[in-house]
């Protein structure tokens, strides 16, 4: 057996284990063959020696805003992408988003197409924002979306005035969504309590970036989680309530999987390692707290975030993602957008942080490989479901992206060996074009030191970016898998043959 690449001396972690020491990875045609003790390598072979390092699958990242219309200053498909793979990320789904006033998908997603084909260091795919769900859209389009592109998956808002949809439209996407195997994504913040806030502050000229934290309260969440989920549960349909920052909401989400409802929970970095002090003024510019806007909000007490890594530790959670939604803090048309003559307006910040480059380091830097057992908040193979086997299969890239095993593709994050990966992230290291990270400073025990998409090194940290904008590939993705609970539930309360009268 002739393999391209052979990977020796790691330690293998998958979603259920962490394999013994001593096994090899062999890989050919950019698929992982086999992996067994001593694998013979040839003249052609590149071997790689990990030296005792942990290796995990390539990070997929399933929240990643990249070249929206509606931030002109964050990350395009270059930049964005080749911080994905210098943090150890070899997929990403990113958005192609409709405008009310799209009336079609298919040219949305030719547009979005123009803006990554030839120009991502990763693979990649997108998920479909709705923002008009037309009968016309739902019937004749959304199955050509998923059969033929491989998009199953679409994402609702239930706020924001430019996006927001009414539960009947949630409800008619259910269904048909459930109908086609996609999965639903939805942005859970009670549209209405928040802009009752909002007023409530601009009239009492309440408008630092600080205020943001105060307009998007937890019951907000709380409150638009439950509904989703009780819509979801009528529907009979799949569900991922994305980046979930309220131990409440994560309740609802709790009794729904105890119910086996198929609901899932993704939370992202920001709400487990931040919280709402940062978006106060620093003593030397009063604006500064806008790097931190975003939403929703980073929460007010250091018990939030023990309740969510308890969540994510135990199960609940079932996707860790970046929700990478840049915008630049010093250029026209980034954050200063919320600074209207000089005076800051919370509600025009642009939302969103940059995160994609620090997602699966700081999540590595809680597990056992970095911090003494008793100190971490999860084991590592709880950090290979959330960070890649989990998203994978949820939106249809299962069998072929999150796993080491035979047949997968052979995506790797190498670390450095215990000890010697230790560094503090700072921006100058990073390579997004935005201007802060959110973390600067933070010191954590890891950093990946290679990055392998399809059996290519495409980033080395001794050297830097070695992959190239036309390493990554277009993924047409299956139908999603359900992970928690399942379809075929009853409302409660409703009768066995209630449904039929009307569905
Ligand atoms: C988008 O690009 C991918 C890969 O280049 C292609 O397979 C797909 O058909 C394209 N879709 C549209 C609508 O252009
Ligand atoms: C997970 O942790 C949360 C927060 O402490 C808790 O509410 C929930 O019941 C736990 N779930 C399980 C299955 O232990």
């Amino acid at each position: 057996m002739d393999f391209d690449l052979v990977i020796r001396n790691g330690v293998i972690v998958t979603a259920s284990e962490v394999l013994p020491p001593g096994l090899d990875i062999g890989c050919r045609d950019g698929k992982i063959v086999c992996i067994g003790a001593g694998l013979p390598s040839s003249a052609s072979t590149q071997v790689i020696d990990a030296e005792g390092a942990y290796i995990t699958p390539g990070g997929v990242d399933s929240h990643v805003h990249l070249a929206q219309a509606n931030a002109p200053t964050g990350d395009g498909w270059e930049t964005g992408t080749r911080s994905a793979i210098a943090g150890g990320t070899t997929t990403i789904i990113a958005f192609a988003s409709q405008q009310k006033s799209d009336a079609s998908l298919f040219p949305v997603l030719e547009e979005y197409n123009k803006t990554s084909r030839d120009q991502s260091y990763c693979d990649y795919s997108y998920h479909f924002i709705l923002t008009n769900p037309t009968k016309e859209i739902l019937r004749d389009e959304l199955p050509v979306m998923a059969h033929e592109h491989g998009i199953t998956s679409v994402k609702l808002y239930m706020t924001y005035e430019i996006m927001k949809l009414n539960d009947r439209e949630v409800l008619d996407i259910l269904f048909a969504c459930k109908a086609l195997g996609m999965t639903t994504m939805i942005h859970a913040e009670s549209h209405d309590m928040i802009s009752l806030i909002i007023e409530g502050l601009e009239r009492n000229k309440h408008t630092e970036p600080y205020y943001h934290a105060i307009a998007r309260p937890r019951i907000a969440e709380d409150e638009a989680s439950y509904r989703a989920i009780s819509l979801a549960e009528f529907a009979d349909a799949p569900m991922l309530i994305v980046h979930m920052s309220s131990e409440v909401a994560l309740a609802h989400v709790r009794d729904a999987q105890t119910r086996l409802l198929p609901i899932h929970a993704e939370t992202c970095p920001q709400y487990l390692f931040l919280l709402s002090e940062r978006l106060k003024a620093d003593p030397h510019d009063h604006f500064a707290g806008a790097k931190h806007v975003c939403s929703p909000p980073l929460r007010h007490d250091p018990k939030d975030l023990e309740g969510l890594w308890r969540n994510v530790a135990n199960g609940t959670v079932t996707t860790f993602s970046s929700d990478h939604a840049a915008t630049k803090y010093f250029a026209e048309g980034g954050k200063r957008l919320g600074l209207v003559d000089g005076i800051p307006r919370f509600s025009k910040i642009p939302n969103g942080l940059p995160g994609v480059e620090t997602r699966v380091p700081l999540l590595f830097s809680q597990t056992p490989a970095c911090v003494p057992p008793e100190k971490a908040r999860l084991s590592l193979p709880r950090f290979v479901q959330l960070t890649a086997t989990n998203p994978a299969k949820l939106y249809g890239l299962g069998g072929r992206k999150g796993s080491i095993a035979p047949g997968y593709d052979a995506d790797f994050i190498i670390w450095h060996p215990s000890d010697k990966g230790i560094c503090t992230i700072q921006q100058k290291n990073l390579h997004h074009d935005i201007d802060y990270t959110p973390y600067e400073g933070m010191e954590i025990g890891n950093w990946p030191r290679y990055t392998i998409l399809r059996g290519q090194v495409v980033w080395d940290q001794a050297k830097g970016i070695i992959g190239t904008m036309k390493c990554g590939q277009w993924l047409k993705r299956g139908r999603g898998e359900v992970l928690v609970g399942k379809t075929g539930n009853l409302p409660r309360g409703m009768l066995e043959d209630e449904r039929k009268y009307w569905l």
